[in-house]
């Protein structure tokens, strides 16, 4: 079954815009949790950034509290975030790449320019029992060198792929990268995931990617939770998901 993963920092991107600055304010991250939990969902991805522009301190800890299911915690590779995920103890860390400037992730990281560094933070965290993933753009040479860091896991970033959607031939050259770059992980002995800009409509388009394990998904679950609640939001991606044919 191909397994959903829930990116909420979007809510708590929402409740910042209000209350940046206090202690709390609506909408409220672990009402998002329990929702799409009940739901189906099969995990909860949470990204603690450097400048805390949507997920703080408190949820991230509140968040671990709360979950049932399992935490994928995103972070950046340093030394203040390896220090927060070996206390936090998530059941997964996705490793990612982060620009102040940026609006949301924008590339994948470049784990071959930094591979010492990587298997060094991979190691701290194994030791305590944390799944490490990196988030990379579907390109051979970074597959390879994640499989050398030693990290289990790969999230392949699929904004290339949303971005192209729309344009047929670029969206058939974006989905043919991303089938060998699965292929390829999948050979290497890596747990293939996918995320970033999948939504309602372009979902179906990854299912020709083979050993997919998991999408995380977040921007488009909120979107449609403001018209039909976050429950029938995350349930209707879900019998959208249901059609991927896992081997
Ligand atoms: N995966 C990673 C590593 C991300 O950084 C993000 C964006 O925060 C997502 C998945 C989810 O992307 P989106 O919000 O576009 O669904």
């Amino acid at each position: 079954m191909l397994k959903l993963g829930v990116n909420i920092d979007h809510v708590t991107t929402l409740r910042e815009a209000r209350y940046r600055g206090q202690s709390e304010g609506e909408p409220c991250p672990i009402e998002a949790v329990r929702l799409t939990e009940a739901a189906g969902a099969h995990g909860i991805t949470a990204h603690l950034r450097e400048d805390r522009r949507h997920i703080q301190d408190r949820d991230i800890w509140a968040i671990r509290k709360a979950i049932k299911t399992r935490l994928n915690f995103e972070m950046a590779n340093t030394g203040e975030m390896i220090d927060i995920a070996t206390r936090l103890k998530p059941e997964a860390v996705c490793l990612v790449p982060e620009h102040r400037n940026e609006v949301t992730t924008e590339g994948g990281l470049d784990v071959a320019n930094q591979i010492e560094s990587i298997k060094a933070t991979n190691e701290t965290l194994r030791q305590v029992g944390i799944e490490v993933s990196l988030f990379i753009d579907p390109d051979p040479e970074q597959i390879e060198a994640t499989a050398q860091s030693g990290s289990p896991v790969i999230e392949l970033h699929t904004g290339a792929f949303a971005e192209s959607y729309d344009n047929e031939t670029n969206r058939s050259f974006e989905i043919e990268r991303l089938i060998k770059a699965s292929e390829q992980a999948h050979a290497l002995g890596l747990i293939v995931n996918a995320g970033h800009g999948i939504n309602y409509e372009n979902v179906q388009s990854l299912f020709s990617i083979p050993h997919l394990n998991e999408l995380n998904i977040g921007h488009s679950i909120i979107c449609r939770a403001i018209a039909v609640g976050l429950s029938q939001a995350t349930s209707e991606m879900l019998n959208k998901m249901a059609a991927y044919d896992t081997e």
